[in-house]
């Protein structure tokens, strides 16, 4: 019982299509006694372009004080020439990410009943990718010379540190020893980046000492990609670092029936400040506007909040409502994003 504060950032282009109806469902899976108090926050590219802010202290300070975040997604219109690319990528998402220490970047995929993945016989597929959120390359450690000559020489140094790669390779494997088939693959580069590689896998050997029952597996990122389109079902838990796991999800997301069913979860596993959660989709600047996202990534996320925030029996009332959602959509479904809120949030209230 109580009241759950809750940040709400809907963001750029469809990101305020499927939070609408994120929340909606949320409401509606409301546990007894417990009231959702959600503060919306204009953040993105409009408040950018109109007053230069992308996420001022005093914001980030007052969006500390909530218990989660619900977000939709972060960017702008393609090529516009006053949003450069990154401004609201790091200046917002990542920096949320990193501020509030949401080490633990949650993407689960499951191929649900009914719903037709690009694959022939994808078997099944029930995964979920711990990636790490707060290091690797995206940490921001490089920097340009000699800009627009034919000597610029641009770095992207990625950033693994032993403590951040323990830690999130700890939380895998405590994912790992709760799920049936106890199995956890690290995927890197480690032929190639042999430092950071040297790291993930002498921490993946180590912490992997205090969960025997899990086996341990091991991919380069390349074979990786080739495993998830030939046998997705072999993957249980995966660790990964940040730009490998980014990549790896798109790639999980379309093979387990498209982009608009992925959710995630920014998780700060030791809750010294709110965690976050999302679609793994972005803005969607191509279909922006026209009410045809899909919201399901959104309203799985929101699930995965309720989870988060201890109410694992709202969060699958949600999941179940979708499941059922989707078992029912044809190829032939063309239902608007809000249609899709509506039947679920419907299915929810019972
Ligand atoms: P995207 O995920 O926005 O879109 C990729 C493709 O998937 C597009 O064709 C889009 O129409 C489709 N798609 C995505 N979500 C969908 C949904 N719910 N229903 C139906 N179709 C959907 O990726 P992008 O085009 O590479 O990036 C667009 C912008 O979003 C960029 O500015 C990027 O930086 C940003 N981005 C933000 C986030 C985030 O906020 N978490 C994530 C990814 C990309
Ligand atoms: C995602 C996005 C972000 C990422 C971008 C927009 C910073 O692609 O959430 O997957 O790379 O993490
Ligand atoms: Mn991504």
């Amino acid at each position: 019982t109580g009241t759950l504060r809750l940040a709400v950032i809907p963001g750029d282009g469809i990101g305020q299509e499927v939070t609408a109806e994120a929340l909606k469902v949320l409401e509606a899976a409301a546990p007894a006694g417990v009231k959702f108090e959600p503060t919306r926050y204009d953040l993105g590219a409009e408040r950018y372009l109109a007053t230069g802010e992308v996420l001022p202290d005093s914001v980030l300070a007052e969006i500390r004080e909530h218990d989660a975040i619900l977000l939709g997604a972060v960017g702008g219109k393609p090529g516009d020439p006053n949003l450069p690319p990154g401004i609201l990528e790091r200046g917002l998402l990542l920096r949320l990410r990193f501020e509030l220490d949401h080490y633990v970047n949650l993407r689960p995929s499951r191929i649900f009943p009914g719903v037709t993945s690009p694959l022939a016989n994808p078997g099944e597929v029930d995964f979920v990718v711990v990636r790490e959120g707060t290091e690797g390359p995206y940490t921001g450690n490089g920097g340009s010379i000699r800009v627009g000559t034919p000597h610029e020489v641009a770095t992207e140094v990625s950033l693994n540190t032993a403590y951040g790669v323990e830690r999130v390779v700890r939380d895998a494997f405590a994912r790992a020893q709760r799920r049936p088939r106890q199995k956890l693959t690290l995927v890197h580069k480690t032929n190639v980046l042999v430092h950071a590689g040297a790291v993930w896998s002498r921490l993946v050997a180590e912490v992997g000492r205090e969960f025997p029952d899990v086996t341990v597996d091991y991919l380069h990122i390349d074979a990786a990609t080739i495993f998830m389109t030939t046998d997705p079902a072999r993957f249980d838990v995966i660790v990964t670092d940040n730009l490998f796991g980014d990549i790896i999800t798109d790639l999980a997301g379309a093979i387990s029936g498209g982009i608009g069913l992925a959710a995630s979860g920014n998780i700060n596993p030791d809750r010294t400040a709110p965690s976050m959660f999302e679609p793994v989709h972005g803005s969607a600047p191509d279909i922006a506007g026209q009410q045809i996202a899909d919201p399901t990534a959104a309203i799985l996320s929101a699930s995965l909040l309720l989870d988060h925030l201890g109410h694992p029996e709202a969060a699958a009332v949600i999941e179940d409502a979708v499941v059922a959602d989707l078992a029912e959509r044809t190829p032939a479904t063309t239902r608007r994003t809000p249609e899709v809120g509506d039947a679920i949030a419907a299915r929810v209230a019972g």
